[in-house]
Formats: C-alpha cells, sequence, structure tokens
C-alpha cells in the first residue's frame, strides 16, 4: 500500500484511492452510480452482479482502505453491472469501529465513492430487534439520515470530527431534514412485487440506535434503547450515513433483523421463581434469548435472497424510472 504522510486529507486520500482503482478498471466501470454496502452475511449480493464485465479489488491492496478483521466478512469491492445496465460498486464487508479502526477509516470508503461519482448509496446491516414486534428475517428500512440515534456521535466519537474538508460539505451539516422519501417509496412498492405474500417476512420502517460494540447489549442497555425511541440495534451504518449525508449523497439504509434484542429483566436472585432450581435450569434462564454471532449469520443466510431480489430490484426501478 502506498505511504502518504500522516497529515495528507481525507480528500487526498480519498483521491489517490480513486487513482489507484482508475488505473486499474475497465473504462466501463469506472463510474459506478450506486454504492451497495453488504452487512454481515448478505455479500450475497454480489452474485446478482453480471460476471462481464467485472472488477474486484480486495480493500487491502486500495490505498488508506480499512482492513477486515470479522470472520463472515469478506472485504473487497465489487465493481459490475446490475440488472440491465447499472453501473454499481459493492463494498462486501465493511469495518467496524470495534476492530481498532478510527471513525474516520471506518467511513472512509464512502468519499472514495464520492470522489467515483456515486450518487446513490445503499447501506444493509444485520440487527438486533428492539421493536417486540419484529421478527427474525424481517426488514426495516431506516428512514434516512433523519432516524437513528447516534450515541457515541453525540457525545462527540463522530466520522466528521476534526478539521472540516470543505471539499466533502459544510462544518456543520443538518441530519434533521435529510428524508430521501423517493427511495422509501421505491422499497415499498418493489417489496409488494419481491417478496412472496405467503411468506411471513414483514417490512418496516424504524428508527436504529448505532452502538459501538463488540459485545452484544444488557438487557438494562436493551431497555434504554427502546426507552430512546429506537426500533433496531447495531454496530454499524449511522457513520456511513453521517459522512455520505455531509457530502451530499443520497442514502438508502435496509436492516435485516437477526435476533430479537433482550428486553426483560433477569429475576432477582432472592426470587421465589428460582426456588429449588437446579444450576442447569438457572443457567437456561439466562441463556434464553441471548444473542450470538452465529445466530446473526444464520439468519442473515435464510433472508438474504428476498434481501437481495428487494435491493435489486429497487436499484433498477431508482435509475430506470
Ligand atoms: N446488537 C448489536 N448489533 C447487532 C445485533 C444486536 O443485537 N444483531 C446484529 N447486530
Amino acid at each position: 500500500m502506498p505511504e502518504t504522510s500522516q497529515d495528507a486529507s481525507s480528500y487526498q486520500q480519498a483521491n489517490q484511492a480513486v487513482g489507484f482503482l482508475k488505473d486499474r478498471l475497465p473504462a466501463e466501470l469506472q463510474t459506478p452510480r450506486v454504492a451497495i454496502v453488504c452487512g454481515s452475511g448478505l455479500g450475497g449480493l454480489a452474485s446478482t452482479i453480471r460476471d462481464h464485465p467485472r472488477a474486484e479489488y480486495d480493500y487491502g491492496s486500495i490505498p488508506h482502505f480499512p482492513k477486515l478483521t470479522v470472520p463472515g466478512h469478506a472485504g473487497k469491492l465489487v465493481f459490475g453491472f446490475l440488472g440491465e445496465n447499472i453501473p454499481v460498486v459493492l463494498m462486501v464487508g465493511r469495518a467496524h469501529y470495534y476492530e481498532g479502526h478510527s471513525i474516520h477509516q471506518v467511513t472512509f470508503p464512502i468519499r472514495v465513492f464520492k470522489q467515483l461519482g456515486v450518487d446513490t448509496v445503499v447501506l444493509t446491516n444485520a440487527a438486533g430487534g428492539l421493536d417486540p414486534e419484529y421478527a427474525v428475517g424481517d426488514i426495516v428500512l431506516l428512514n434516512d439520515a433523519t432516524k437513528h440515534i447516534f450515541l457515541s456521535g453525540l457525545a462527540g466519537t463522530h466520522p466528521l470530527r476534526g478539521p472540516n474538508d470543505d471539499d466533502f460539505g459544510p462544518r456543520f451539516p443538518p441530519l434533521s431534514d435529510a428524508y430521501d422519501l423517493e427511495l422509501r417509496r421505491h422499497v415499498h412498492k418493489a417489496w409488494r412485487t419481491v417478496v412472496d405474500p405467503q411468506s411471513n417476512r414483514r417490512l418496516h420502517e424504524g428508527v436504529y440506535a448505532y452502538v459501538g460494540g463488540p459485545s452484544y447489549e444488557t438487557r438494562a442497555e436493551c431497555r434504554m434503547l427502546r426507552q430512546l425511541g429506537a426500533d433496531v440495534v447495531g454496530m454499524s451504518t449511522v457513520p456511513e450515513i453521517v459522512v455520505a449525508r455531509h457530502c451530499g449523497i443520497r442514502v438508502l439504509a435496509l436492516s435485516l433483523v437477526t435476533n430479537k434484542a433482550v428486553l426483560t429483566p433477569v429475576p432477582r436472585g432472592d426470587d421465589s421463581i428460582l426456588e429449588g432450581k437446579d444450576m442447569k435450569e438457572l443457567d437456561a434462564i439466562l441463556q434464553k434469548g441471548k444473542a450470538n454471532h452465529e445466530e446473526v449469520l444464520e439468519a442473515g443466510r435464510a433472508a438474504a435472497i428476498d434481501m437481495q431480489q428487494l435491493v435489486v430490484r429497487v436499484v433498477s426501478n431508482m435509475v430506470n424510472q
């Protein structure tokens, strides 16, 4: 990876990454219109890209790109055509803050997309359902940048911290009026044509709470997030939304509910219902509903096809309307 000085601005670094890509990409793939970020277990979206022309680059080979460390997250950019003729770039696997990357590194790819000429980004992720009505396998449409809770951002761990990169956007970007109603309308319309009406899978619109991870939330934290108005919780996407909105990229964000966050309190140690229970039974009470990474990947696999078809249909309708 080429060296750059510590103080190279993110604008310069993004341009270096773009220079690297443009030197290698065939002419017809050089200006993707839409970027699609594939969350945990949703990398199968790459199979929806036509085989020719197509180009792939590991993050490790691209200047300044963060390298991934989580099992189940691949780490490559795939350039190609979606549907008939839509030039896209897919990010198969994303970097997370909990891996040790800075919040600026995590969001760097979004700025590379901007410099490549991308005007819309579709962000997908796996999330825990906080709304008791949500089932595993349901899909939640985030109401663009207006509908998230970014606790760490509010507290200062923010991807736009530091000298403002005026080349990308203003110092104090608003996030309160960034609705992209049109993109969300496309999702609702596409949903009816993609998802089997007999299926139990449902589409919701909801609020995403961003947490740093990597531990899943305690019951008390889940209840707090729910009381704050969150419907799903996850460890990604919001920093990317903020950086995309800062530089004027339209955003569509979809969460796949891969587990139900546990809100119910556990009994106190002196609760009478524990009377006469052995260690195994006590353990079973604690284990009920516990989130784990395997479960998240498995739910992703099962629902991934619907999610893929939804994204393909939405992007095709959006570009060809
Ligand atoms: N919490 C945080 N992140 C997640 C979860 C969760 O329950 N499920 C998938 N990603």
